[in-house]
């Protein structure tokens, strides 16, 4: 069985074919980021004008690329929410009128649900990608870390989950973009604020790690600190605007603030994980969401759970910010557990759906 999956939730406009929910035929993604950039953050009109314009020639790439026909195509799955409404919409809208107009099915995908799947993708011919040897067993335990999520989630099957916890304020990846901004490195932040890390100490500074419930994260608190921190390291009170701190900082001093930033946010993901882990005995561990690219987080992890011999999965690179791959993949997973389809006259958005 072969599904196109189709995802607009945010910059990226991205198509895939995914067949049996594990191998990889065609993967394309557009990125408006280079237009976003100079204003430090995805700015939601640009990226919904970008995706009307990409949407097509994006899935022609992904069915070309798959060697597909239409007629290959069982079912088409779509991104519906989480994100930014006119971005969703642009999805939406072009996955209803080719279901219409093809006469397949439609799933209606949760953005955040689909990242866990990523991980489910074990086989393609196309290069440059590493795959996971093998599936994850459940029960597993999802830490789903992204610019829009953190949460820690138990699947105890497809579809039969429960939210362990979640940050009560920003997402991990929205905090690596807020610091990477006061530091003055470009948008995105993680991968900025990892590569100025590398030549800084994580232990310069002592930065607060927020007290919640037993597995929910804060990460304004954290926020905060490090512009209390920058401030301070620069002789300014805590009135000094923010926008003015990368002039002031040595390269030095923003080195160290973003490794110390860096090991913070990430401890602060691998402390509830190892908790959840003596709790719940999980036969696998994935990783998932746009963070799941961080090399610390996999370090990190990969100590904590160095005493158990559990398989710590994260996606491919390409795999972990956001895809059509892991939409369509769930879309297979829905598809063969005879799942409701959506009906393609009246599916909408929903820029807050949950987990
Ligand atoms: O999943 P994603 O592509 O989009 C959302 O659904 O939010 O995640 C994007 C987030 C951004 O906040 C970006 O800064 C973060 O993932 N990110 C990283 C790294 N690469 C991307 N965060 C930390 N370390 C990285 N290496
Ligand atoms: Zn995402």
């Amino acid at each position: 069985m072969k599904i196109l999956g189709i995802e607009t939730s945010c910059d990226e406009t991205a198509a895939a074919v995914v067949e049996d929910g594990r191998r990889l035929l065609g993967n394309a993604v557009a990125s408006s980021i280079d237009l976003h950039i100079k204003y430090g953050g995805v700015v939601p009109e640009i990226a919904a004008r970008s995706h009307i314009e990409v949407i097509m020639p994006v899935i022609r790439q992904a069915l070309d690329d798959a060697k597909c026909g239409w007629d290959d195509i069982d079912g088409i799955a779509v991104t519906y929410g989480a994100g930014l409404g006119g971005s969703l919409l642009i999805g939406v809208m072009t996955a209803r009128t080719l279901a219409i107009a093809l006469d397949k099915p439609l799933y209606a995908i949760n953005h955040v649900e689909a990242h866990v799947y990523a991980n489910f993708l074990t086989e393609t011919s196309l290069p440059g990608y590493a795959m996971p040897a093998a599936q994850p067993e459940f029960p597993l335990s999802a830490i789903i870390v992204s610019g829009g999520h953190s949460q820690l989630v138990l699947f105890r099957g497809h579809f039969d989950y429960t939210v362990l916890g979640q940050t009560q304020d920003d997402a991990i990846g929205e905090a690596f973009d807020k610091v990477a901004k006061m530091l003055g490195l470009p948008y995105p932040g993680g991968p900025s604020v990892a590569k100025a890390a590398a030549r800084g100490n994580p232990q310069a500074f002592k930065l607060p790690k927020a007290k919640m419930g037993k597995y929910d994260f804060s990460f304004s608190g954290l926020k905060t600190a490090v512009l209390r921190l920058a401030q301070a390291q620069i002789g300014e009170s805590y009135d000094f605007p923010s926008i003015k701190l990368p002039g002031h900082l040595s390269e030095a001093q923003k080195a160290d603030i973003a490794a110390s930033f860096q090991r913070v946010a990430i401890e602060t993901i691998v402390d509830k994980a190892k908790l959840a882990y003596e709790e719940f005995s999980p036969k696998s561990v994935v990783i998932a969401g746009g963070v799941a690219a961080s090399q610390e987080l996999r370090r990190q992890l990969t100590e904590a759970l160095s005493s158990v011999s559990v398989p710590i999965e994260y996606p491919d690179l390409k795999l972990c910010t956001d895809n059509g791959a892991m939409v369509a993949a769930l879309g297979c997973f829905k598809a063969r557990a005879g799942q409701p389809t959506a009906d393609p006259y009246s599916l909408s958005i929903d820029p807050d759906l949950a987990m």
